[in-house]
């Protein structure tokens, strides 16, 4: 696991080897996050393989990958943890006579509720303790991958607790004490950008812009994730897809749209791109009848130009 952050190179090469291809920004981001101990935002549309680079670091460093998928209406007792209520419920029905004996002979309620509580521990304990990912990641017991996934999508509030346990990774339950992480984990935060993040959490991470990849990474990840392509074609895909992004489209193909794509064509057993099985099959790049139908009547203009810039030279002039 030393090895792998020995420098930017090794991480890179590390990350590629679990399947993820990282561009030399990406590789460097990650190092630096290591090095300086600090979380890594990583922003940018969906699909472009921010929250495969947290799996991927995790895969790379044979650490456990914790995850903590964020939405609208997560609270801080989700990220957190929780108490068993259901299971302090159930132990104080099995335990009644025990009660009973611990209360018997209070001379008023006030007594028997100093009695109650003097025995209070026993059902705030470890036992009746459900640890949510942010705890989980700081006592686990190796350093950790810690994924914050679409952060964008929690609320403010939540936003401004994740900085106070990224500021000291350390936690209170007020029961149990404080808790300090013995392993500081990696951090990852993505965010969709559907809403601005604070400043403060800009401050504190270390921010990488991630966007789609040119054509020879694509082709690259292609290699990597369809199994059974032949170079050809998954250069001749990526170079389709990169023309295709600057259409004027409601939603713009994603990695995991070019990967769909390249399955399916591989499933077909085409070896090159053709008007007819490109229109057939836009269906698994683009999820918008408007955006298929705008493809549509590109698709020989952008398969002419796909084809190389070879073709290109030998043209009039
Ligand atoms: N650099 C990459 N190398 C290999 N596969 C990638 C890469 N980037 C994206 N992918 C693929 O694209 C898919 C979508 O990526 P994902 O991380 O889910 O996107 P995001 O979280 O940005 O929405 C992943 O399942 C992965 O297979
Ligand atoms: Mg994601």
């Amino acid at each position: 696991m030393n090895d792998l952050f020995r420098d930017v190179e090794s991480v890179q090469t590390g990350l590629r080897a679990t399947g993820y291809i990282a561009d030399p920004s990406v590789a460097t981001t990650v190092y630096l996050a290591r090095c300086l101990g600090k979380p890594i935002l990583a922003e940018g549309p969906a699909g472009v393989g921010k929250t495969e680079l947290a799996k991927a670091i995790a895969a790379a460093m044979s650490a456990e990958l914790i995850r903590l998928q964020c939405y609208e209406g997560l609270d801080e007792a989700k990220t957190l943890y929780e108490w068993m209520y259901p299971k302090q419920l159930l132990y104080t029905q099995m335990l009644r006579d025990k009660i009973g004996d611990v209360v018997a002979g209070a001379a008023t309620l006030s007594d028997a509720v100093d009695r109650i509580a003097a025995h209070e521990d026993a059902f705030f304990s470890e036992r009746f303790l459900t640890p949510r990912p942010l705890l989980q990641a700081i006592r686990a017991e190796k350093p950790a991958v810690l994924l914050i996934d679409e952060v964008d999508r929690a609320e403010d509030e939540l936003e401004a607790f994740f900085l106070e346990v990224l500021a000291e990774y350390q936690v209170t339950v007020p029961e149990l004490g404080t808790m300090t992480a013995r392993h500081r984990p990696i951090v990852v935060l993505t965010s969709n950008n559907t809403r601005e993040l604070s400043d403060a959490l800009r401050r504190r991470c270390l921010y990488l812009y991630m966007t789609y990849p040119g054509p020879d990474r694509e082709a690259e990840i292609l290699a990597t994730r369809v199994p059974g392509i032949e170079s050809e074609l998954a250069h001749s895909v990526a170079e389709f897809v990169q023309r295709l992004r600057n259409l004027d489209l409601k939603k713009t193909p994603s990695i995991s749209e070019t990967i769909d794509w390249a399955r399916a064509l591989v499933l077909l057993s085409a070896e090159t791109l053709g008007d007819e099985l490109v229109t057939r099959t836009l269906n698994l790049l683009l999820k918008y009848e408007g955006d298929i139908e705008t493809a549509k009547s590109s698709v020989s203009s952008l398969l002419d130009a796909s084809a190389g810039t070879g073709q290109r030279r030998a043209g009039p002039g």
